[in-house]
């Protein structure tokens, strides 16, 4: 199976270019971002704190956390419940940042994540993906921008969905979740020491999906 790892900060244009550049390739694409969001959820919905490990890793043996493909789409189920949409609520970003810190809950969607890139050619995104879950994918992209720059991509995304943030709220959540993501002690984002670095700043979409697409192309040619 073709294993492309893309890794990098919220707000990077992970998604949305992986996305796109999984349907050109013929890959599937799979966000594990929303694996965390749905155990985030999950923290939300029975009002246990995000950062209470002891807590959270406790409501892991009554959970499951399911991802299925429809029509190519990915959704995430937790506990049965399509919830693909609630994961992207502002409020499920964060408790995925605070949730994801927590060494149980990792350990709890890593052989998901395995058993689908062992069956299946994909573009996985995330923050570990590179370094740790797929340490043996063929390719591995470090997908980056400035932050003034994906807190406005993200504000925008927000202010069409009719939300009423503010760019200082986005940039600052950003900030923190950026903080979170790199400095825990599991895990943490950084640079697979084989990855190939694209900073988005400035790139249209297109550009970037494109770059992405070259550098899987001349690793796997
Ligand atoms: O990519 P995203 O914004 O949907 O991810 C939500 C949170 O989940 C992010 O703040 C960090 C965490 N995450 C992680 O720790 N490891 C991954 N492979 C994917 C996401």
């Amino acid at each position: 199976m073709i294993n492309v790892a893309i890794d990098g900060p919220a707000g990077a244009g992970k998604s949305t270019v992986a996305r796109a550049a999984a349907k050109k390739l013929g890959y599937i694409y799979v966000d594990t971002g929303a694996l965390y969001r749905a155990v985030g959820v999950n923290a939300l919905r029975n009002k246990i704190e995000t950062t209470d490990a002891e807590k959270v890793g406790a409501s892991l043996a009554d959970i499951t956390v399911e991802l299925k493909f429809v029509q190519g789409v990915q959704h995430v189920f937790l506990n049965g419940d399509d919830v693909s949409e609630e994961i992207r609520l502002p409020e499920a970003s964060m408790a995925a940042s605070n949730v994801s810190a927590i060494p149980a809950v990792r350990a709890f969607l890593f052989d998901l994540q395995r058993d689908i890139a062992a069956k299946n050619d994909c573009i996985m995104d995330g923050r570990d993906i590179g370094t740790v879950v797929l340490p043996d994918a063929q390719v591995k992209i470090f997908l980056t921008a400035d932050d003034e720059e994906r807190a406005m991509r993200r504000y925008k995304e927000l202010k069409e969905k009719g939300s009423e943030v503010t760019f200082k709220e986005v940039l600052d959540d950003l900030r923190i979740r950026d903080y979170n993501d790199s400095h825990r002690e599991i895990a943490p984002l950084k640079p697979a020491e084989d990855s190939v670095m694209i900073n988005t700043t400035g790139m249209t979409l297109e550009e970037s999906i494109n770059a992405v697409i070259k550098a899987v192309k001349e690793k796997i040619a």
